[in-house]
């Protein structure tokens, strides 16, 4: 097995300075507890900020560093003010609160991006220095989405692979971010990027889209020339770990007194970090709610709220501190009573021992976060329960959402509807209790956190790593082209020798274009063409003076020289057109911003100003809609760039090679240039010797890439320099 370097904001262990003492102690959250146990059996490391040492003496300091060593732990330490403004300032008031939805909390100052650019690229340095050939590197969460990005710089062949353990939002909500594209672009230099659910690869897939233009085709999207994939790996939990505890001895008397303690009390349960998302307040109002509108239970509930501090220096959480304390203290001084109060509050952090006691004591658990990536609490607590019973109630906004069907599932924005679940799982009956644990209960153990790990690594591990790699560089292919006797250009036109334009007529070329083509052509030994799918009208206009072929309609109409008619393939029938154009017509008219571009043979739906998910939807059913109408008709329905393209039948570029190399001596080396599907049938049909570049970063057949129209006039003028 390859060795596995963990890279996380937070190292599974804490240093933690107390007067006279220091101590490493296991780190809170779900990232830490989930993946301690996968490091602890891989051989490699695992790096991370361990807390603030600052404050250690150097025997202290070498103390603890031995320690971390022990555990296969290096340590990257943080300054104070990078903790203030990486950690604190753009991972925990930025990006965690975007993520979760909440943008009044984002503040209206982008200032700490820097820091945390540049902590990430601390990190990247660490764990390029640890690195040996053959390790996999698997980064995680949010702290450091540019890693994967800065990694792929410092080790372009490297595997590496990403975890986003909190939801990633919509892409609404993700475009405000001022530095959106960066972002992205992080994250894509990893090989894999996984998520919880569908929905936040859905929500990926959209921000790559809208931000980068990016299309995903389902689990890969092409970057840079490579291949990334994405999906969704909902985390699980060390299931076992609970089972056993809960069934611990030592527990079990706990758990007794526990509820003795309890005297009777229903025992309802929460235990969360404090933190904004996980929707204390509301779940507070719901119980009061309970006890406001059915007396019967009051004094019969016990509500015991466990509150992890957490991020105790970002001024939101100290804000909530307040609110949670004000609240309880509201309730139970509204239904308490001499001998009991229904709100025991609990500051403070519980090992997992006393955890399991705690999950087994209770009656109902109650996890109503208002947003969660996942919430590994509502696992453990199925997990805690071999006595199957115990009820689950449910957040629908927690990730944990998607797979445990079976617990009381609530919108936690609905106090009244929260109250109502409480209701119900007090109220249930010992078989539909049991029913459903059991079933909850199935899942968690059959996806456990070595599943997750394991089924992320698999498919990481499992990646061809040079697929798309192996293209090279175009401007590598100068010499080649230099060196040649005799050269023949075909050339694309749209995405090729110019970016593409709101409309097509906005993409006249430019005046450096017609003096590029002109220098071109004037070149010793050299024939060019454009080969395009416009209409032969337009590249008459705009070329008709040069001494070059002209290809119009992907290769339906042809003039090899100024001053020769233009001649149409034989045989081509164009009688589908009507009934093809009323069609296209129909999608114009109720997609906005699209419209329909006719040429002599063929017809273009065009969607390029369209919202681009919405687009795609439609394209996708228009291809189909066509494919089914027209399945007898001679012709080709092409998707290509924001456009759904229908043609004659056999009617494509490839076609164009024969002619334009008509006459041209046997060592020629014709060259073609082009960014899309259609590009690919000239490629496909070049002579032997023959050199396709592909422009963009899309799958191709060819041998050299470049980045787009402006790299493609750099490879030009090459060609053409003195
Ligand atoms: N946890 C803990 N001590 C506590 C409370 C919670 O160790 O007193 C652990 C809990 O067992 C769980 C994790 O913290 O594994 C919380 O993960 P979760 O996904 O529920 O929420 P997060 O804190 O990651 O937002
Ligand atoms: C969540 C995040 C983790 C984080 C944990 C604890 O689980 O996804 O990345 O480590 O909370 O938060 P903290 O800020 O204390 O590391």
């Amino acid at each position: 097995m390859a060795r596995l370097l963990l890279v996380s904001n937070r190292l599974p262990v804490t240093v933690k300075v107390e007067k006279d003492s220091v101590a490493v102690v296991r780190s809170p959250g779900g990232l830490a507890t989930g993946l301690s146990r996968p490091h602890e059996r891989s051989g490699g490391v695992w790096i991370g900020w361990p807390g603030d040492v600052s404050r250690l003496s150097d025997s202290q300091r070498s103390q603890v560093e031995a320690q971390l060593a022990g555990l296969r732990c290096v340590p990257i330490h943080l300054s104070a003010s990078e903790v203030a403004r990486y950690y604190e300032g753009y991972a925990n008031r930025v990006l965690w609160p975007l993520c979760h939805y909440m943008l009044d909390r984002v503040p209206r100052q982008d200032r700490d991006w820097d820091v945390y650019r540049k902590v990430n690229e601390r990190f990247a340095d660490l764990v390029a220095k640890h690195y040996q050939p053959g390790d996999t590197i698997w980064v995680h969460d949010y702290q450091l989405m540019l890693v994967p990005g800065l990694l792929r710089q410092r080790l372009p062949d490297a595997r590496i692979g990403y975890f986003h353990h909190i939801p990633f939002p919509s892409s609404e909500i993700f475009r405000t971010l001022p530095h959106r594209e960066e972002l992205l672009e992080g994250l894509l230099g990893a090989d894999l990027i996984g998520f919880h659910t569908v929905s936040y690869v859905r929500h990926f897939s959209g921000a790559l889209l809208r931000q980068l233009g990016l299309d995903t085709d389902i689990d890969r999207v092409i970057w840079n020339g490579r291949q990334v994939r994405v999906g969704a790996f909902p985390m699980g939990i060390d299931t076992h770990v609970f089972e056993s505890l809960a069934e611990d001895p030592s527990v079990l008397e706990d758990v007794a007194s526990i509820r003795r303690n309890a005297q009777g009390q229903r025992i309802l349960l929460g235990i969360d970090r404090l933190d904004y998302t996980k929707g204390i307040p509301r779940r507070l109002l719901a119980v009061q709610r309970l006890l406001e509108r059915e007396p019967a239970w009051r004094g019969r509930l016990r509500f015991i709220q466990v509150a992890v501090p957490s991020r105790t220096q970002v001024d939101a959480y100290a804000t909530y501190r307040e609110k949670v304390n004000e609240l309880v203290g509201r309730i139970n001084g509204l239904y308490g009573s001499v001998q009991n109060v229904p709100v025991h509050y609990l500051y403070r952090s519980f090992n997992e021992k006393q955890l399991a006691g705690l999950y087994r004591a209770a009656d109902v658990m109650l996890v109503t976060p208002v947003r969660d990536g996942m919430n590994l609490v509502a696992k453990e607590f199925c997990a805690a329960r071999p006595d199957e019973d115990g009820v689950l109630v449910l957040s629908e906004f927690a990730g944990a959402a998607d797979e445990l069907h079976r617990a009381l599932v609530v919108n936690t924005y609905d106090v009244e509807a929260v109250a109502d679940a409480i209701e119900q799982a007090l109220e249930m009956g010992e078989s539909e209790r049991r029913e459903r644990m059991r079933s909850l209960r199935a899942q968690v153990k059959q996806h456990d956190v070595h599943w997750w790990v394991a089924s992320f690594l698999d498919r990481l591990q499992g990646l061809p790593t040079l697929s798309l790699r192996s293209t090279r560089g175009g401007l590598e292919a100068l010499t080649d082209l230099k060196g040649a006797p005799h050269l023949s250009l075909l050339l694309d036109y749209d995405g090729t020798l110019v970016g593409f334009a709101p409309r097509p007529e906005l993409a006249a070329p430019d005046d450096e274009l017609l003096a590029l083509l002109g220098k071109l052509v004037a070149r010793p030994d050299t024939s060019v063409s454009v080969v395009s799918g416009r209409p032969r009208e337009t590249l008459e206009a705009w070329f008709g003076e040069l001494p070059m072929g002209l290809y119009a309609e992907h290769g339906l109409w042809s003039r090899p020289a100024p001053g020769q008619p233009w001649q149409m393939l034989e045989g081509v029938t164009i009688e589908w057109k009507g009934a093809v154009r009323a069609v296209l017509e129909s999608f114009a008219a109720r997609v906005p911003g699209s419209f329909v571009e006719e040429k002599s043979a063929s017809l273009v739906w065009h969607y390029r100003q369209v919202d681009p998910e919405f687009g795609a939807l439609q394209a996708r059913e228009l291809r189909l809609h066509l494919a089914d109408t027209f399945a007898r008709q001679p012709i080709d329905i092409m998707p290509g760039d924001r456009v759904v393209e229908v043609r004659p039948r056999d009617v494509h570029k490839g076609r164009v090679v024969p002619q334009a190399t008509r006459g041209l001596p046997p060592d020629t080396r014709v060259v073609a240039l082009g960014d899309d599907r259609t590009d690919e049938d000239l490629f496909a049909s070049l002579p032997p010797g023959g050199l396709a570049i592909h422009v963009g970063n899309k799958p191709t057949r060819a041998t050299y890439r470049v980045s787009g129209p402006a790299e493609v006039r750099q490879l030009l003028a090459a060609l053409v320099a003195p």
